[in-house]
């Protein structure tokens, strides 16, 4: 550490993945029991600028400086969204995917308690308190850019109590990342994680026990949850976000050849907005584990989504495709050394060559210390081919591969 890479900063510059050495102040107001640690939550940030403290010190060789902040880009078409925070963009590459994938597993962690805590307000038939979901969007628009697979990839692991609140997560990193695929400018690619973390807002009004009912719903249980994306829309009238979040909110069940729900629409009068949410929230829902039934694997679950003709946009479908890749992000593979690994990260150079996390020797069938492996720096290994998830029970995977990350849960 050199010594020009210690830099005095206004605590308000503080960010996500900057190294923190101490406070400037009083000591006693220091909200952390170290102050010498990676910034990776949300919690940790909001904490730190609540100190009172005005200025900290951070260390640019271990963490991310203060980059420049990017002028404004304009959007045509976009509404405004108030109250934003404006964060200056994080260099990409500022932490190394093994950082990224800790500061991934918290963020997953602050995310699910604050939307818990959302959806419990909506419950209660509060005014949807969305004020937080623009700074959780901008740390999960941070995330994606440094490392999209990080997010992704952890936060299709759901437990049954917070498929909800995780799906939210979910679907806001793919649409993050999807916008960002679209080349959609900057203030939209935040309309689309806000409309990803809000689209499903309006089950705070289902009943729980038919939202989380492990068997088939009845016709009438059905038609309850099909009124979700109206409810939704009704709970975000006054909360601050623009109409094309509630848009999205209310019609990201509408296919494009007009069968879906609740107001057939059909082709282009479904906002993009709406139409991307489609993609994204059918892309998780069917690709996660459910009580009552097994998620499918992320290859297998494109093919299905290419194969239903009419339901989705081609041209929003396309550019998920090269999102998720020809191994997306999650999906089981085999390696040319004879190990299983799961794909943590695409590598847009080549498709077949992204970064896994290898957990498993086929050869001596044992699991093997969980290793990161950035298949595009090798010319040893590489992946051969797709591995059927059923050849491991999804508990092993998630142990194997992220349980070292959710230890804290
Ligand atoms: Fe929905």
């Amino acid at each position: 550490m050199a010594a020009n890479d210690i830099k005095k900063i206004s605590v308000s510059e503080l960010r996500l993945g900057m190294y923190l050495v101490g406070f400037d102040g009083n000591w006693l107001s220091n909200p952390f029991w170290t102050s010498r640690f990676l910034l990776a939550s949300a919690d940790e940030l909001r904490q730190a600028r609540a100190s009172g403290l005005a200025e900290c010190w951070i260390d640019t060789s271990l963490g991310a400086d203060v980059a420049p902040v990017a002028p404004a880009r304009s959007t045509a078409g976009a509404a405004p969204v108030a109250k934003r925070r404006r964060a200056p963009p994080q260099a990409a590459g500022a932490l190394s995917m093994e950082e990224e994938l800790q500061n991934a597993a918290r963020l997953c962690q602050t995310a699910r308690a604050s939307i818990f805590s959302m959806f419990s307000q909506a419950r209660l038939g509060k005014i949807a308190d969305t004020h937080f979901c623009s700074a959780l969007v901008d740390d999960i628009v941070r995330s994606v850019e440094r490392h999209p697979g990080a997010l992704i990839s952890l936060s299709r692991l759901k437990y049954e109590d917070d498929y909800t609140y995780m799906h939210s997560v979910a679907v806001c990193a793919l649409m993050v990342a999807l916008a960002k695929a679209m080349k959609l400018s900057d203030p939209d690619m935040r309309e689309a994680g806000l409309s990803g973390l809000l689209h499903d807002i309006g089950k705070a009004r289902i009943p729980l026990e038919i939202l989380n009912k492990p068997s088939s719903l009845s016709d009438d249980e059905f038609a309850t949850v099909k009124r979700h994306p109206e409810h939704g829309f009704e709970a975000l009238r006054h909360g601050g976000v623009s109409d094309s979040v509630r848009e999205a909110c209310l019609h990201h069940h509408e296919r494009m050849d007009g069968a879906g729900y609740p107001h057939r629409q059909a082709g282009k009068a479904i906002s993009l907005m709406a139409r991307m949410t489609a993609v994204c929230d059918v892309y998780d829902a069917i690709t996660s584990d459910r009580p009552y039934k097994r998620g499918w694997d992320p290859a297998d679950a494109l093919s299905k989504m290419i194969s239903w003709k009419g339901h989705f946009d081609p041209t929003v479908l396309s550019a998920f495709i090269e999102v998720v890749g020809i191994y997306p992000t999650g999906s089981l593979v085999r390696l040319k050394s004879e190990k299983l690994a799961v794909v943590v990260e695409q590598n847009k150079q080549s498709y077949t060559r992204p970064t896994v996390r290898a957990f498993y020797c086929i050869a001596s069938t044992r699991a093997i210390p969980a290793e990161l492996i950035d298949l595009s720096g090798t010319e040893e290994d590489c992946v051969v081919g797709s591995e059927d998830r059923d050849r491991l029970p999804t508990a092993v995977i998630e142990k194997l591969w992220a349980g070292e990350l959710y230890r804290e849960r």
